[in-house]
């Protein structure tokens, strides 16, 4: 290989090194880039960080599931029965005995009293649940409408029972259905989030 041949070369892998940096260079710049685009939330993904739902066409003993920040939420409006069956449970009883409630501090217990949305008005009958629909074992979807051994929802993935109350009863999932931030800001709409 003559010297001429032997710079070519070397001037060729510099190119190529150069030219390879470049390209990483370019696409460190898209990812910052993208990562201030999300950092910056747009329009569209503000006014879905808040719902508002009307639950007057829901009737007692049913439920709906809406979709919220791409999770199914569950909106129970309870029989007194199921209200009865939820607080006649001792703490003692319960696999997890925190109130998984984002609208109450860490430390509050798993009482049906500190799981449900209060009306606006008026007294606190307890029949409004709304719970986030994925089971905290793997995040199934559990079936509900009196389902399962405590006559609540039933995630059929790998057998996890919950209570009328959305507590988990028995099976291998270690915590209550979660409750998202949620109240009344009118007679019958709910606001989540
Ligand atoms: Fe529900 Fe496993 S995901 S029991």
């Amino acid at each position: 290989m003559s010297h001429a041949e032997d710079h070519d070369d070397d001037t060729r892998r510099d190119f190529l090194f150069y030219a390879a940096g470049g390209t990483g260079a370019i696409i460190a710049a898209a990812a910052v880039r993208g990562m201030i685009n999300q950092m910056a939330p747009s329009a569209d993904v503000q006014a879905a960080s808040t719902m508002r739902q009307d639950v007057s066409a829901i009737e007692p003993g049913t439920q709906v599931t809406v979709l919220f920040q791409g999770k199914p939420v569950f909106i129970r409006r309870r029989l007194p029965e199921e209200v009865e069956a939820a607080r006649s449970v001792e703490l003692s009883e319960l696999i997890d005995v925190g109130a998984e409630n984002a609208n109450l501090p860490d430390d509050a217990e798993a009482t049906d009293e500190n799981r449900t949305v209060p009306p606006l008005e008026g007294e606190d009958t307890g029949e409004w649940l709304v719970m986030v629909g994925l089971c905290t074992h793997f995040g199934c979807v559990p079936l509900g409408d009196g389902a399962g051994d405590y006559n609540g929802w039933f995630c059929p993935c790998h057998g996890s029972h919950y209570d009328t109350s959305g507590r988990i009863r028995k099976g291998p999932a270690p915590r209550n259905l979660a409750i998202p931030s949620a109240s009344f800001v009118e007679e019958e709409v709910i606001l989540l989030g």
